[in-house]
């Protein structure tokens, strides 16, 4: 690719210049075609074209920042807001109302409201259930078998947050339903994103058809499980008391709808990025035997044989840094956008109000700039005295600002664990018939990763 027009920022002018066209436009389509095409690999050569570019999809005009110091700006900087293609397709699920698409001082509020459950003095009253799933997955494999790694990844993910976050019996049986409505939501979803053919999604054709069923099961089991809740008369110390206890700015209750949207909200983000992260662990392990080594070896260290427990997480150093890699090189979140509020600047670049600013934690994470050996899978480089060469902003998977992902404790948790129990039995084989190339949607995972597990 070439760049067409490149006029750099000046630093002592005193106007900022309009950001440079990303090369490789074609008429019409613009960019568009690239985006579709190979999505990463273009995301990762923006930087070459510019610290912000302009790309053309289509007739419409988007902004693409491209170093780490831009993205922690855009991301910290009140001109910016939740908006943009990504978020408009996932407001059809998330709902309007919920902490992941409001903006403003909703999202303020909704912030409020939810973050307590995700402190860090808070997740310790998780470890059990954590616990108790990691284990529970080890035990429904048998050695030898062949594992469908994305119905084992999802499972686990939704239900430690569904049982950790929504307290309740019938979560059981709901988490299986969950997770069915899930996956099927997400798929079609990412479709609608990259294929946009509007009324044809409406036709009654069965794929349609499936969507359909489950987006309305989604919304169903969400509705069962507030009136389930609400009929216990129980107030347990968990997200979903604190939801149906919320106020608004006039300190009353909050609506029915916004408490359905928050739900929603909350498991879908934390399902579909967790499973993704634990397709790659899997998939990391099965292709690094040396890896998966260490990993075992530092927790029998830790445990001296016994199960590995949630109080071990923080001595599981190398366990957490292989966690760490994985996410760096294979980042669940690979796209977030922004829009403009205002018309604004930014490193030097004028950004017109209302434009449409898209960032990839995938390239910033891979770059060669940020990273020596910058494909290589090398956990030690979370070492201390390694990790503070590592530009600030250049490691940043779970966001940055005031919409970082309130959930970065709880996830690394019940990864550093997960990863931690599955690896104390077994090692990882992949076999014929799995595909672990990356299979581009909301987020990245593996296309359909299918392991054996084989006991030490
Ligand atoms: C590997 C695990 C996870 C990763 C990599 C991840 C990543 C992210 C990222 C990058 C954002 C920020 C989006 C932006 O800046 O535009 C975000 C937001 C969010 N995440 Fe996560 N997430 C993970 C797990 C979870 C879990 C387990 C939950 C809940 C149970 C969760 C709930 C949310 C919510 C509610 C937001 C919206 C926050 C806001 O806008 O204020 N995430 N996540």
């Amino acid at each position: 690719m070439t760049v067409e027009s490149v006029r750099p920022a000046d630093p002592e002018a005193s106007e900022p210049s309009e950001p440079p066209l990303a090369g490789g436009a074609v008429p019409m389509l613009g960019h568009g075609w690239k985006l579709v095409r190979d999505p990463l690999a273009f995301m990762a050569r923006l930087r070459d074209h510019g610290d912000v570019v302009r790309l053309k999809l289509g007739p419409k005009t988007v902004y693409a920042v491209t170093t780490p110091e831009l993205t922690g700006a855009l991301a910290l900087s009140t001109d910016y807001i939740i908006a943009g293609p990504l978020w408009e397709s996932l407001e059809g699920l998330l709902g309007h109302e919920g902490v992941a698409t409001a903006n403003g001082s909703l999202h303020r509020r909704q912030r409020r409201t939810v973050q307590p459950a995700f402190r860090l003095d808070a997740i310790p009253a998780y470890g059990p259930v954590m616990e108790e799933e990691a284990h529970a997955l080890t035990e429904r494999w048998r050695p030898g078998e062949t594992l469908d790694c994305t119905s084992e990844a999802f499972r686990v993910a939704v239900r430690v947050a569904a049982r950790c976050l929504l307290h309740g019996e019938y979560m059981d049986e709901r988490a299986e339903r969950l997770c069915t409505a899930l996956a099927t939501v997400f798929r079609g979803m990412y479709r609608r994103m990259v294929v946009p053919l509007g009324p044809l999604y409406r036709l009654p054709l069965p794929a349609n058809r499936e969507f359909n069923r489950a987006l309305a099961d989604l919304h169903l089991l969400v509705d069962e499980i507030i009136a389930e809740r609400r009929a216990s008369g129980r107030k347990p110390d968990d997200l979903l008391t604190a939801l149906l206890e919320a106020k608004d700015e006039n300190g009353d209750p909050i609506g029915e709808q916004e408490i359905h949207d928050q739900v929603v909200a909350i498991l879908t983000p934390g399902s579909e990025t967790v499973a993704s992260t634990i397709m790659w662990l899997l998939q990391i392990l099965a292709t690094h035997p040396e890896q998966a080594a260490r990993v075992r070896a530092e927790v029998e260290s830790v445990t001296g044989g016994r199960p590995v427990g949630f109080e071990d997480v923080r001595g599981l150093t190398h366990t957490n840094n292989l966690v760490v890699e994985t996410m760096r090189l294979r980042p669940a979140v690979w796209i977030l956008t922004r829009r403009a509020v205002t018309e604004t600047e930014l490193g030097g670049f004028s950004i017109p109000a209302g434009a449409d600013i898209v960032y990839s934690p995938y390239a910033i994470q891979r770059d060669a700039r940020s990273y020596p050996d910058h494909l290589e899978f090398d956990p030690d480089r979370w070492l201390p005295d390694r990790a503070k060469d590592v530009p600030k902003y250049a490691m940043s998977p779970f966001g940055v600002g005031n919409r970082k992902c309130p959930s970065d404790h709880f996830s690394m948790a019940q990864l550093t664990l997960i990863t931690a129990a599955v690896s104390a039995k077994y090692r990882f084989e992949q076999v014929s018939g799995s595909n672990d190339a990356t299979r581009v949607g909301i987020t990245l995972r593996p296309n359909r990763l299918l392991v054996r597990p084989v006991p030490w």
